[in-house]
């Protein structure tokens, strides 16, 4: 690292994994440009003060809780699971998380073999279940009032009912494919995961907050934009109202007059939500024409 990276950014992310080529493009979204090193484990930015650590995912939550680095992007999954267990340590203060970001969706679920006969959550009382989210699973367990036995494994939690360690597992499914090549069935989910940036629990050096803050402000306006879009239509003055309710999430849209007819107004709005195919059916029927949606680039609130 250079010899100023006292006064960098450290932001840790998945080395590879489900949420690597998001983390990165999130980043670059940003505006971070930047260049990989030699060993593939910093990238560092070159138009911020900023590098970007890969690491392994389960790491990320302790390098951010120790302010190694000062954010992070990983699963909800991992950061719930850690944060349980620092809780349980009476460790404080906690990391914080910051935002949801709209990727690596997937959830944690109880899964049983295929020739295990599931009866609903009593069948669930007294097996052995194994998983690498202990925390999580009995967290879970508790709140259901299930009283089962947590099996904790560092890895291959899907063969442990074929080695007899377990019944049944607790892991995470985002196709399904692990499951099924290994003959199980999703029976319960424990927690709905997607990937989440968290901060350290330190407050940030001085000389390193306007960037910081800088960088937060651009990733909730990436956040806005993935759902955003730029709308234009024709209508009729008569329907204005009715059409302006049908546009999600906008709130004062742009109403300016078209060249040879009093009848009809151009409308322009940011809709904050995602436009379907059925909003466009419902404007047309309000008595809209000539709608075009456009995609946001970038927005700042
Ligand atoms: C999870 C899980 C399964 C797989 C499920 O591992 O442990 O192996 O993903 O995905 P699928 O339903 O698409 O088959 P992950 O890739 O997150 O690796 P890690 O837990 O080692 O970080
Ligand atoms: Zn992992």
């Amino acid at each position: 690292m250079s010899v100023e990276s006292g006064t960098r950014i450290k932001v840790a992310v998945q080395k590879s994994g489900r949420l690597t080529e998001n983390s990165l493009d999130l980043l670059g979204r940003c505006g971070l440009k930047y260049s990989r090193g030699k060993d593939q484990l910093v990238c560092f930015g070159e138009n911020m003060p900023l590098d970007v650590l890969l690491v392994r995912d389960d790491d990320i939550p302790s390098l951010v809780q120790e302010d190694v680095c000062e954010l992070g992007v990983v699963g909800l999954n991992v950061v719930e699971e850690k944060r349980l267990g620092f809780l349980a340590a009476g460790i404080a203060p906690l990391f914080e998380q910051v935002m949801t970001l709209d990727f690596g969706r997937c959830r944690m679920s109880i899964a049983v073999p295929e020739e295990f006969s599931y009866q609903g959550r009593s069948s669930l009382a007294g097996k052995r279940i194994a998983t690498t989210y202990p925390n999580i699973l009995e967290r879970w367990l508790a709140e259901e009032q299930i009283a089962a036995e947590v099996v904790t494994l560092s890895g291959a939690v899907e063969i442990a009912p074929r080695l007899g360690r377990a019944e049944l597992i607790c892991d995470l499914v985002s196709t399904g494919s692990t499951l099924a090549a290994n003959h199980l069935r999703e029976v319960e989910t424990v927690l709905e995961s997607q990937a989440v940036l968290i901060r350290t629990p330190v407050p940030v050096a001085a000389e390193k907050v306007s960037w910081m803050n800088k960088l937060l402000k651009r990733m909730d306006g990436v956040q806005q934009v993935r759902e955003s879009k730029y709308i234009m239509l024709h209508a009729p003055r008569s329907a204005l109202a009715e059409i302006a309710a049908l546009l999600p999430g906008s709130e004062h849209p742009t109403i300016m007059p078209l060249e040879g007819t009093d009848e009809k107004v151009a409308v322009h709005a940011v809709c904050r939500e995602n436009v379907f195919w059925e909003t466009l059916e419902s404007l047309k029927a309000a008595g809209a024409s000539a709608i075009l949606v456009l995609p946001v680039e970038k927005m700042l609130a």
